[in-house]
């Protein structure tokens, strides 16, 4: 196989078509240069060696970040290309430690190659990888990519028909714990607003990846909870919800003891309450949805975080309405953590606060 080392600092990155235009402004800033369409919502992109992990956090668009070491140009339709892939990579990788293998491909209709190749990859590198983590553990991450340690150093490969890219990495700094940020999400009850439940399991991953564990939050304030879907993920988890919509909340969660539900506008909310969490998933206008959850973060603890989905209704004015999301928080000592766009997002955002 013919392989080329990078010597320059090239990453492969995913990214939602709709907000490539916000994402390569934004990232332009940082110096990306060379940006290249692979398909399927992935693009690379030069980076110079000063681009940090910060940076990368503000550009917000990318979902997954694969530092690129190698890449080879090849023909995956080609006969003996699982062998010969594997036996490549890992002669390339064989000086570099890593605890896990995991391969993607890029056209999500090419997994089973990849699941194939990673399948071979594993028993040419059985020796090395078995001494550091065992077959039982490997089975289990790659059934619960989220089981793994956040730090868990991987060699990750990319592949597509054309091309095969490979690097190391961690969950932590590629941004999701599923190869390629895509992130599939089975909910308990699929008859309420499944989109909705699969963010906000996805926020608790993502947060958790960034060492926020919520899962002694048992305390949250709902804005925007009809029909229910996250309100029922919450209740399953043994949560205490206080759930505000003008909307009807789905009439079985309303029988729950666990489950108290307030029809009215969210401004209207007042209540003798303290809780842990916040979620808000209002529609409308994000400035003003913004401003009321802020006015809500009285009833948080400190310490306590919020989640607040960013509705994008115009990506002319995101900046703007970012700047001032963000600033409403803070005026009511919420700090800004980050924001994200989770594969679960379409035309949104979630972003991140912590209640000072
Ligand atoms: C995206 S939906 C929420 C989906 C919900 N989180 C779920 O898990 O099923 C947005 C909700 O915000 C509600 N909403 C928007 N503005 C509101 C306001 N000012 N007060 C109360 N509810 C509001 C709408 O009625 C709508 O049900």
């Amino acid at each position: 196989m013919n392989m080329h080392k990078n010597e320059a600092n090239l990453w492969l990155t995913h990214v939602s078509k709709d907000f490539f235009p916000i994402w390569k402004e934004r990232i332009a800033k940082f110096g990306g240069t060379e940006f290249k369409s692979l398909g399927h919502n992935f693009y690379s992109v030069l980076l110079d060696k000063s681009f940090t992990k910060e940076n990368k956090t503000e550009t917000i668009f990318s979902r997954y970040w694969l530092p690129v070491q190698y890449m080879w140009p090849t023909k995956s339709t080609q006969s003996g290309y699982i062998e010969k892939c594997a036996q490549g990579v890992a002669a390339k990788f064989s000086d570099h430690k890593f605890t896990n293998v995991v391969v993607f491909s890029l056209d999500r209709k090419d997994q089973s190659l990849a699941s194939n190749l990673r399948g071979r990859l594993l028993q040419v590198v059985k020796d090395k990888i078995t001494k550091v983590t065992s077959p039982k553990l490997l089975t289990e991450w790659t059934k619960k990519p989220n089981m793994q340690p956040a730090r868990n150093t991987t060699l990750v490969v990319a592949i597509s028909e054309k091309c095969t890219w490979a690097g190391i990495t961690t969950p932590q700094e590629a941004g999701s714990y599923f190869a390629g940020g895509r992130r599939y999400i089975g909910v308990s009850n699929e008859k309420i607003a499944s989109r909705a439940a699969a963010k906000f399991v996805e926020s608790l991953e993502n947060l958790q990846l960034n060492d926020i564990n919520l899962s002694q939050a048992k305390k949250w304030l709902e804005l925007g909870a009809a029909p229910g879907g996250i309100t029922h993920e919450l209740s399953e988890r043994q949560c205490e919800i206080w759930a505000v919509d003008k909307a009807d909340l789905d009439k079985n969660l309303l029988k729950k003891q666990n489950v108290h539900f307030y029809k009215m506008d969210a401004r209207d909310f007042k209540e003798r309450i303290h809780v842990d969490s916040i979620f808000c998933d209002l529609n409308g206008p994000s400035p003003l949805s913004a401003d009321i959850c802020a006015d809500k973060s009285v009833y948080l603890n400190k310490n306590g975080i919020i989640i607040y989905t960013f509705k994008i209704h115009s990506v002319e004015k995101f900046n703007d309405d970012f700047e001032y999301i963000v600033n409403s928080f803070k005026n009511k000592a919420c700090k800004f953590l980050y924001a994200y766009h989770l594969y679960n997002n379409k035309q949104e955002i979630t972003l991140f606060f912590k209640k000072q």
